[in-house]
């Protein structure tokens, strides 16, 4: 897929649009798809919208016969590469929407990217909101939304590339509502930020890609006897999940967080073909975490998304307690400190400034 590892140096012939995206850890998770050609989940999901964990995407037009993708130095073109997912999202958006002009989109990530940390769910926020913002040469929301692009339907277009980069493009705590068809799909945000300014710190015990990409896993659910269980009970959950944050109910939402990643992570490993997520360090992580809260040490609790890496979410007011009672057990370990962030944010030329 790589082309070379030059920086590219075509023409441009636009300004340059700038595209800052946050990830999102969902705790009541999306998995499993109605359909994966209108992306439309089998449930509705729920998550917090993270501040430190980004993408950063730039987009501008181009003189060229096709698109072009710099990411970590390397370059792809979607003449050589036209599987790769950006070069998709981009020609998606470009026959949905009618546009016809050729990007040079260049993205870096703040965190590593591919191993449960939830990149493409920044990475498509960001490269949708970079992409349109240089198509119709708009960078104010307002504008956009004049345009016929307000956030819901822009979190519709991003879902389009990665479902959990539908909840990338609000801030705060934010549900997405699988609707009564495929068109119905709801993005909105339930609290704000400010609401409950609670604390993720990853724990990134792996940053190697995973093996099977959740694409492939959401698919494998169908087959796990498990699957109907979990979306029977889970309009409860979203509830109960929904009733914690209003009464900022740390424990109760701990709980029910931890029962539903583990729900999420059994069905993947009872689909067809199966799909493990969990190393050895995994479960060992998890299990001394349950055995120091026990102990009245840790006031924190676990969700875990399609990856090896666990995100301990805490309040804020326990977050350095938490992160140095980490560090200490887990010296190897490292534990990047997030927390519930405001959103994207979009501008004309290169810096995305908070
Ligand atoms: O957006 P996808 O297709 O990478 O699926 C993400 C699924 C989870 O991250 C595990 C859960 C979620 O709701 O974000």
């Amino acid at each position: 897929m790589m082309e070379n590892q030059t920086v590219w140096s075509g023409a441009r012939n636009g300004e340059r649009w700038s595209a800052m995206a946050p990830s999102n850890i969902a705790l009541v998770k999306y998995w499993g798809k109605r359909d994966p050609e209108t992306q439309w989940p089998a449930n509705d999901s729920l998550s917090m919208t993270l501040n430190v964990a980004r993408s950063i995407t730039t987009a501008q037009k181009i003189d060229g016969p096709y698109d072009v993708f710099q990411f970590s130095g390397q370059t792809f073109t979607s003449q050589t590469s036209p599987q790769h997912k950006v070069f998709k999202q981009l020609s998606r958006l470009k026959s949905l929407l009618g546009f016809d002009d050729n990007l040079l989109i260049e993205t870096q990530n703040t965190f590593p990217a591919g191993c449960g940390i939830a990149s493409s769910a920044s990475g498509f926020a960001a490269l949708t909101l970079a992409a349109l913002a240089a198509y119709v040469g708009q960078d104010s929301w307002d504008h956009l939304s004049i345009l016929g692009f307000d956030r819901n339907r822009l979190a519709n277009l991003a879902r389009l590339g990665s479902g959990s980069a539908a909840r990338s493009l609000f801030g705060g705590y934010v549900r997405w509502s699988a609707g009564s068809s495929h068109d119905q799909q709801i993005i909105q945000p339930v609290f704000s930020a400010d609401h409950w300014p609670l604390t993720d710190l990853i724990v990134v015990l792996s940053d190697e890609e995973k093996s099977v990409p959740s694409s492939t896993a959401h698919l494998a659910a169908w087959a796990s006897p498990l699957f109907a269980p979990r979306l029977s009970h889970l309009n409860k959950r979203l509830s109960n999940v929904t009733q914690a944050i209003a009464n900022k109910d740390m424990e109760r939402l701990g709980e029910e967080i931890e029962a539903e990643a583990l729900e999420m992570h059994a069905v993947a490993m009872t689909g067809e073909p199966r799909v493990n997520y969990f190393l050895p360090k995994t479960v060992e992580f998890l299990t001394w975490m349950r055995g120091e809260r026990a102990r009245g040490k840790l006031p924190a609790w676990f969700t875990i998304d399609a990856g090896p890496n666990v995100h301990v979410i805490c309040e804020q007011k326990d977050a350095q307690s938490v992160q140095k009672y980490i560090q200490d057990f887990w010296p190897s370990a490292k534990v990047i400190a997030d927390g519930v962030g405001n959103g994207p944010r979009l501008t004309k030329g290169n810096a995305v400034h908070d």
